[in-house]
């Protein structure tokens, strides 16, 4: 028999610190971004605007203890059920388990001296715990939980000095997982830093003209940053291996109209490829300045800035696939719905979920062959997924096969990718315990094989109950993909 995922094919299931933990005071921890985004049950589900978060709703919330409110503060309490948690995803046979690091647990002020021993100790936990279960942790050092302490100090990534700060929690980090963490991804879905400015930068819009240069300024400096991380985890341990970080829009031509193909190529170019180009090949991409150009964009790099993103590049290319969308040169005569982050253009030939994402796993595929072919890397699908409405039954058993009908069809995909030639060395599927959704901080958008017993208003017991499709990863797993 044929076998496509090669024996150590790293199955597993992401989560993020900012959705999951709670907590969010405890142990000295300080606010974050994530920690001050209401859920606002008034907003259609399917609303493609994104509240972009503003100083007055910082200080709101700084004022306001509330956790019904601010839904992440609660998270899925992760921070104390960890361990039944991650005991769940070793029964479903989790090869890897990818979750993040709160930056503001660590360094409660941003300058600290001293990282805060006690956020350290609950990492220790939980990094052995998973190797308890040789489950490999890999870990994002930041996903969408700016401390609001460095924007309110610094003004966020604009400001050089994150540099420095962001390299002595990579330091403090690297060194006391050395040997017991070997993947690690520099900054979530770092192109979002375009749309969603405040959740990865914590750059705040306070009005300024020049508000689109800041953010490209502050995105070079992560850029910067992960350059250097990346140097220090292998100077560190020369078995680290660092990876980028990407939503991956794909993005089709609407029609074939030579315009739409342009367009398209256009679009691809500025939404995905010039983070990769940067993070992957090393380089500012031709593409790039002429954008920078147009859009009077003067970035201002140190000598030796180039040098660095050229001589550190990430070891494996990270991505998210959720959607796909269309490109057209009219695209004011397009139907739009919402998408991961912001809203997409229609593709008549998909269906989309209950928060009208469209579903596409051929993309999958096409995306995984594109990225291959251009940067030649492993390639890790760090998440995927879609968001569905559960229910739980009186028997306490919850029947999602549409969750398990979307997950066979994009991991189908990934096998024929991975039959094309292309090097995927692992897929976490996005949120395999039911979480606080990022974008609209809703509790019943899940996610999840285990469901937690939680409304949006934080009601419920909490308890982790198995879904079917915790049965059917479960054998995926088992089989190596290949019982689907
Ligand atoms: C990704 C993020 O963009 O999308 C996750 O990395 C997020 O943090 C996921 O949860 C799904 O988005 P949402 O808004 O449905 O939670």
């Amino acid at each position: 028999m044929k076998h496509t995922f090669p024996e150590n094919f790293l199955w597993g299931g992401a989560l993020s610190a900012c959705q999951a933990e709670g907590a969010y005071n405890e142990d000295g921890k300080t606010l974050t971004v994530a920690d001050v985004m209401k859920f606002d049950p008034t907003k259609d589900r399917k609303s493609k605007k994104h509240v972009e978060i503003t100083m007055e709703m910082i200080e709101e919330a700084k004022k306001d203890p509330d956790t019904i409110k601010y839904p992440k503060r609660r998270g899925i309490d992760f921070y104390h059920t960890y361990k039944e948690d991650i005991a769940l995803l070793a029964e479903m046979g989790f090869k890897v388990f990818r979750y993040s690091i709160s930056w503001a647990r660590v360094f409660p002020n941003g300058d600290d001296a001293k990282p805060n021993e006690k956020a350290l100790q609950f990492y220790d936990r939980l990094i052995d715990e998973c190797l308890k279960y040789n489950i490999e942790p890999l870990i994002t050092i930041s996903h969408f939980d700016m401390p609001v302490v460095l924007i309110e100090k610094f003004g966020g990534w604009y400001n050089r000095k994150l540099i420095d700060l962001y390299l002595n929690y990579c330091n403090v980090i690297f060194n006391r997982y050395k040997g017991k963490v070997k993947y690690w991804v520099t900054f979530n879905e770092i192109n979002m830093s375009v749309r969603k400015s405040v959740k990865t930068l914590g750059i705040v819009n306070q009005g300024e003209d020049n508000y689109k240069e800041k953010v490209y300024q502050g995105l070079h400096h992560q850029f910067v940053a992960a350059a250097k991380a990346t140097k220090l985890a292998h100077e560190i341990d020369p078995d680290n291996k660092i990876g980028s970080m990407v939503a991956f829009f794909t993005t089709y031509a609407y029609t074939c109209k030579p315009e739409d193909a342009l367009q398209t190529h256009f679009d691809n170019q500025m939404k995905n490829l010039f983070f990769l180009d940067v993070l992957n090949k090393g380089e500012y991409p031709y593409y790039a300045k002429t954008f920078f150009d147009k859009n009077n964009i003067h970035i201002r790099m140190e000598k030796d800035d180039l040098d660095w993103i050229k001589s550190h590049p990430a070891d494996f290319v990270g991505m998210s696939y959720y959607n796909s969308t269309v490109a057209s040169s009219n695209p004011e005569k397009l139907e739009m719905t919402s998408g991961n982050v912001h809203s997409v253009h229609k593709n008549p030939y998909l269906p989309h979920n209950e928060w009208g994402w469209q579903i596409d796993p051929i993309g999958l595929r096409y995306t995984l062959n594109f990225v291959y072919d251009r940067y030649e890397l492993p390639v890790f699908i760090l998440e995927n997924s879609s968001g569905f409405l559960d229910t739980l039954n009186e028997d306490k058993t919850v029947h999602d096969p549409y969750r398990i009908d979307f997950l066979r069809k994009h991991i189908e995909q990934m096998k024929l990718a991975i039959e094309d030639g292309v090097n995927v060395i692992g897929y976490t599927m996005w949120g395999p315990i039911d979480i606080i959704s990022s974008g609209i901080s809703e509790m019943e958008k899940r996610y999840g094989f285990i469901y937690v017993d939680q409304d949006n208003y934080g009601n419920g017991s909490k308890k982790r109950y198995k879904k079917d499709s915790f049965y059917w990863y479960q054998n995926v797993i088992k089989t190596n993909g290949e019982e689907l």
